[in-house]
């Protein structure tokens, strides 16, 4: 077989054969077909497609291009949950103590974040002593023993995806809907679990801005998963706010912690709730009914905080910071930003007179991202330091109004300068109107 032949039938909008994938997975693992070759196959691809049969075969062999977790030493169904990332997302630290709760293992890699989106990894270190680079020993052990463990991706899961992904970046063929679920769903497939619950997010902060391209997503990821033989189900949430009032690695687990004991943001909890209990389901209850309220209960009665504080003491951290949050460490200067002095839509410009009553009517989310990023909380690089204790405290939601006393968020910052910076990419972020804006709902559509 050679490469060229390949690239060939790709260009003329042929179909790829199972043993043409993996071949060209394997070249690329192995160094054997050179990057402007594999970057040619790329671009064939971006332009004229695949189809769900040979998008199935590029994930598994792209899975199977490094170590397959086997999970097989874990009592029961061991479910993964996969966020397509966004700001302000903490439903991971929520959903694992929950479903452990119940007695459903939830065994998760998580990743760092980059850009303006935050990632679980980091939020979990933010954590005094928190461990994420358990041996699957350790991680197997947690699982069984608490029911949810949380580690880093390994080095050796899914080395095609990291090789493909970084030729993607520099040769504009990211955005190709089998590219992008090949590449999410190869490091799920790898995890080892038996089930998947996707939340695939859409919005101004999301990687998918628009409805129908995230529902795209999704099907594509779902039947991926499916055909693999991984039960997989999808919903589709929104990200033209962020999710909850925080934003930022101790915040953020902080806030998970007020869901946790069933005093959390209305629609954090919501989408938490819901991501549950489609987790439930897909571990096999049934009873959709019976799962919500089995969810309700776990957090009434304090056994999902429980599992909390097993799961991070069993992590290395130190699970006091349930009852006392300032163990996570707090930032030095908190900063008021209000909206006066900005300009709406029709180019009025607010004062402190004509504000009041005025409604927040949309949100520039990535903007938000960008801000904790500006502030040391987030990554420009892979390989950035981020300061754990910065983030934005959202004060005021999409529907909400606003008046001259009352802040519309809260700069939490180390440094003078970067909190200036960061109040002004948080105005900027805001859309204001006098007529009450149309909200979303959090959840928009399930795809199974
Ligand atoms: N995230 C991934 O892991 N891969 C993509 O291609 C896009 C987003």
């Amino acid at each position: 077989m050679h490469i060229i032949d390949i690239i060939k039938k790709k260009r003329d909008g042929g179909k790829l054969t199972k043993d043409e994938i993996e071949f060209f997975v394997k070249g690329v693992t192995d160094g054997s077909i050179p990057d402007y070759q594999a970057s040619s196959l790329l671009m064939a691809i971006y332009l004229n497609g695949m189809d769900i049969e040979e998008t199935t075969f590029l994930t598994i062999a792209m899975a199977e291009s490094g170590d397959m977790l086997d999970l097989s030493a874990i009592n029961g169904t061991v479910i993964d949950k996969h966020s397509t990332g966004g700001v302000g997302d903490k439903t991971t630290l929520i959903i694992g103590p929950i479903l452990a709760a119940l007695g459903v293992h939830t065994a998760k890699m998580s990743g760092r974040g980059l850009g303006h989106t935050g990632g679980t990894v980091d939020k979990l270190e933010s954590i005094p002593g928190f461990r994420s680079d358990l041996s699957e020993e350790e991680f197997i052990n947690t699982v069984n023993t608490v029911g949810f463990s949380d580690i880093s991706q390994t080095k050796s899961l899914a080395p095609a995806d990291k090789i493909l992904y970084a030729l993607r970046d520099v040769t504009g063929t990211v955005e190709n809907y089998s590219l992008i679920a090949s590449s999410i769903m190869s490091k799920k497939l790898a995890a080892g679990a038996d089930g998947i619950v996707l939340d695939v997010k859409t919005g101004n902060g999301a990687f998918m801005k628009d409805e129908d391209s995230s529902e795209k997503l999704a099907k594509v990821m779902v039947d991926i998963g499916n055909n693999a033989g991984r039960k997989t189900v999808a919903l589709i949430t929104d990200m033209n706010e962020p999710l909850g009032r925080y934003v930022g690695n101790t915040l953020e687990v902080m806030e998970a912690i007020e869901v946790l004991k069933g005093r959390g943001e209305e629609r954090l909890t919501e989408v938490s709730k819901a991501l549950a209990v489609e987790m439930l389901k897909v571990a096999g209850v049934s009873d959709s009914e019976k799962a919500s309220a089995d969810v309700e209960r776990v957090i009434k009665d304090g056994a999902a905080l429980q599992k909390f504080r097993d799961f991070v003491s069993a992590q290395g951290g130190n699970p006091d910071i349930t009852e006392d949050l300032s163990l996570l460490g707090e930032a030095k200067y908190k900063v008021d930003v209000y909206l006066t002095d900005s300009t709406d839509k029709e180019g009025c410009v607010m004062s402190d007179d004509n504000i009041n009553g005025v409604y927040i009517s949309a949100c520039d989310t990535e903007k938000i991202g960008l801000a904790v990023t500006a502030l040391g909380g987030g990554r420009e690089k892979l390989d950035d330091v981020i300061d754990p204790v910065v983030g934005i405290e959202i004060r005021k939601r999409i529907g909400e109004t606003i008046s001259k006393d009352e802040p519309i968020a809260v700069i939490y910052a180390n440094n003078k300068e970067k909190a200036e910076e960061a109040a002004g990419l948080v105005k900027s972020a805001y859309t204001i109107s006098l007529e009450k804006p149309v909200t979303r709902e959090p959840i928009i559509k399930r795809i199974s």
